[in-house]
């Protein structure tokens, strides 16, 4: 029953790969583990060396070889396309990164896969968030378009994606004792070793158990910016602030005065708008009830942080 990570040497396909391994979930010859890049296989050479099957696809590969890419597999894990570029000026449907999504999962179909595992994120769905966009529009494709089994799993927000909600702050040699952001509230911020373990026993277990669900993996314990402007001001020794100010104020600021490219603030600001509404404060227990299936409990925000500024 071979099964097949799409992006397994990326951040989140990687820590699914080895949780996969360091606890046995399954066995290395049953994967089938896709690549872009010979970095990437330089990676996943370990996993090769026990048995797993690499193939090199990327998002610009045509239909076929995506179907080479998923041939023989009964269940893949998609993990979404990071070209956000893509997403930029109000992508109109098909053209933002659901189109490196749908190519794939047309592939999926064409070579009879039953189960597609799909990573999207842990905002509301819909959002107000303009990051979420191509994420509801594949989620919306899952339900509509794909006549076999599928698993939506709404990934938390990685422990170390804080740095870009926080005012798109530069953790080495960021100065600044005040950050402008568009909106502030609780986020259940995750660490990327405990979704990989999460994702990992999703994936491993029956096709049954999680067919045709939907899940968020998240953290039960939530910190806004504000929460992450305290842990920075004690590590650094001194008093960092958020200022929640408009949007558009955010986004000249971010424009203007820090010299960022404008379709990407745009495309990043309306986040904040999602905060505000409190889209990110995940009431899902089920990360924690799967890493305590393996007597695993969620790492801590404050950890990460220090991690980071160390
Ligand atoms: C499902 O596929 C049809 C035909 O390709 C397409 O028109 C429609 O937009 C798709 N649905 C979604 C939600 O993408
Ligand atoms: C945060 O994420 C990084 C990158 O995956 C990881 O190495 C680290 O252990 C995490 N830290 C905590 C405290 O979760």
């Amino acid at each position: 029953m071979p099964l097949a990570i799409v992006g397994a040497s990326g951040s989140l396909g990687f820590a699914i790969l080895k949780a996969l391994l360091d606890q046995g979930l399954v066995i290395a010859s049953d994967l089938i583990l896709t690549t872009s890049s010979s970095a990437g296989a330089q990676k996943l050479q370990d996993a090769a060396l026990k048995g797993a099957v690499t193939r090199h696809v990327n998002w610009d590969d045509d239909q076929g070889a995506w179907e080479a890419a998923l041939q023989g597999c009964d269940k893949v894990f998609l993990i979404s396309s990071s070209r956000i570029a893509k997403d930029f000026n109000d992508a109109p449907l098909g053209q933002g990164r659901e189109a490196d999504h749908f190519k794939a999962l047309e592939a999926a179909k064409a070579v009879g896969v039953e189960h597609i595992y799909y990573a999207s994120l842990a905002f509301a769905n819909p959002s107000k968030s303009d990051v979420m966009t191509a994420h509801e529009r594949t989620e919306n494709w899952l339900k509509q378009n794909w006549s076999g089994k599928y698993t939506i799993i709404r990934e938390g927000l990685y422990n170390e994606s804080w740095p870009l909600y926080f005012g798109h702050y530069n953790i080495p040699d960021d100065e600044r004792t005040e950050v402008p952001i568009a909106g502030d509230s609780k986020i259940s911020w995750t660490s990327i070793p405990d979704l990989g373990m999460a994702n990992a026993i999703i994936f491993a277990a029956p096709s049954e158990e999680w067919a045709d669900k939907t899940c968020y993996l998240s953290q039960s314990q939530a910190h806004s910016l504000n929460d992450v402007a305290a842990m920075i001001s004690k590590l650094k020794g001194k008093d960092v602030r958020v200022k929640v100010v408009p949007r558009e104020e955010h986004e000249t600021f971010y424009v203007q005065k820090r010299g960022m490219e404008e379709p990407f603030v745009k495309w990043w600001s309306k986040s904040y708008d999602a905060l505000r509404d409190n889209e990110c404060e995940i009431q899902d227990p089920t990360l924690e009830l799967l890493l305590g299936k393996q007597s695993l409990k969620p790492k801590q925000m404050e950890a990460t942080v220090a991690e980071m500024l160390a």
